[in-house]
């Protein structure tokens, strides 16, 4: 990804071998890099969202997992597992919706679980490299499979743009680079196939109107910024071809959890006959559970993010300043569920890494025979 022409990945391992991220929550007003070198502001950055997204969530973990690690040497209390567990549980209770973190902290936990300290150390650090390339890698299989999708309604359009709607950020600043949903619109961009994406705003958070739109502006892509009510109009009036989003969880038979709003989405792409693709990662899959309305842990965040919206306006000095307001009564209270799942009957296919599918239990396991070991 390039921000301001420059290339960027949303995270990564400076030369003091300390973790550094692209603060997500002052986009796109003011591009800022921080560095996590603790324990803590690795939480901290996953629980407010200076980091988000499920595969940057993950992909944060596990460089968490290693720079907790680091500072075992520094304590005396604890012995090396129970220091490890410990920092683990921390990581794993700040979002419990995005299936990458547990992931993450998994494939994590089979080193510190087997060597000492000492061994481990260096084995944590290229895992925690090792989880970022592969995120890279899956992502860009992504794009390269749904750009398919993009070109042959391309053939049927003769030339006109290929309008798509998405929801949420699902870019690459909601992975390590390429993203999810929107991985086959910048392939399919940067092979000039015409296309144009309606970026839902996606209220509490705005991711859509402060992320979604600000990467596809830096990759030029054509867009266009709509209410989060407007998508089903718009499916009714033939302007809208396609909608791909992103997943924060997939179970075995293809339910998805995605941001708040995604179900809405899809009811309406379905009684519009409009195909409706999720793309992700495999290390966003949840074999071990099958019904995502039941199952799915859906993350409740504070009110505060629905009584109030934060935007930028210009000072008296001409300066770009950050500003919260309140947009409903001091007595209103907000109640703020993070997600939904949508069952998968309403899912055209999942673009996955390995190829696109059907959201069944049948066609996921075809491309995935491991989860049944
Ligand atoms: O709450 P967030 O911003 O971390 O939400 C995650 C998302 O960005 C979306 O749900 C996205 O569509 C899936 S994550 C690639």
């Amino acid at each position: 990804m390039n921000i301001n022409n420059k290339h960027y990945t949303t995270i990564w391992l400076n030369e003091n071998d300390e973790v550094q991220i692209i603060d997500q929550t002052t986009l796109p007003f003011s591009f800022n890099i921080l560095t996590l070198s603790h324990l803590t502001d690795v939480c901290h950055a996953i629980s407010s969202m200076q980091v988000r997204g499920a595969g940057l969530i993950g992909v944060t973990a596990g460089y968490g997992v290693y720079i907790a690690a680091k500072d075992f040497s520094k304590q005396n209390k604890l012995s090396w597992l129970d220091f490890m567990e410990k920092a683990c549980t921390k990581i794993y209770q700040t979002r419990p919706t995005a299936k990458n973190l547990s992931y993450a902290l998994e494939r994590q936990s089979k080193i510190w679980k087997k060597y000492s300290f000492e061994e481990a150390l260096p084995l944590l650090r290229e895992q925690a490299l090792q989880i970022a390339q592969e995120d890279i890698d899956f992502c860009k299989k992504i794009g390269e499979h749904g750009k398919e999708l993009i070109a042959n309604i391309a053939k049927k359009k003769n030339g006109q743009p290929v309008n798509i709607l998405t929801h949420c950020n699902a870019g690459w600043l909601a992975f390590t680079d390429y993203g999810s949903a929107l991985s086959p619109v910048y392939a399919a961009f940067d092979e000039n196939i015409p296309v144009h994406v309606f970026v839902d705003e996606t209220r509490p958070r705005n991711q859509g109107a402060s992320l979604t739109a600000f990467e596809l502006g830096e990759h030029n892509v054509p867009h266009t910024l709509i209410a989060d009510n407007v998508g089903g109009h718009l499916m009714q009036h033939n302007m809208i071809d396609l909608v791909i989003v992103g997943a924060d969880r997939v179970t075995r038979n293809g339910d998805v959890a995605n941001k708040i709003g995604t179900y809405l989405k899809a009811l309406a792409a379905y009684d519009n006959n409009i195909p409706f693709y999720v793309a992700f990662p495999s290390s966003t899959f949840d074999f071990s559970i099958s019904d995502g309305v039941k199952e799915i842990v859906i993350e409740e965040r504070s009110g505060n993010e629905t009584e109030n919206i934060t935007g930028y306006f210009y000072n008296k000095n001409g300066q770009k300043q950050i500003q919260e307001i309140r947009i409903c009564p001091e007595k209103t209270k907000a109640i703020n569920f993070a997600f939904d799942v949508t069952p998968q009957k309403y899912i055209t296919g999942l673009i996955t890494e390995r190829g696109i599918c059907n959201a069944t239990e049948k066609a996921i396991l075809a491309l995935f025979p491991e989860a049944n070991q």
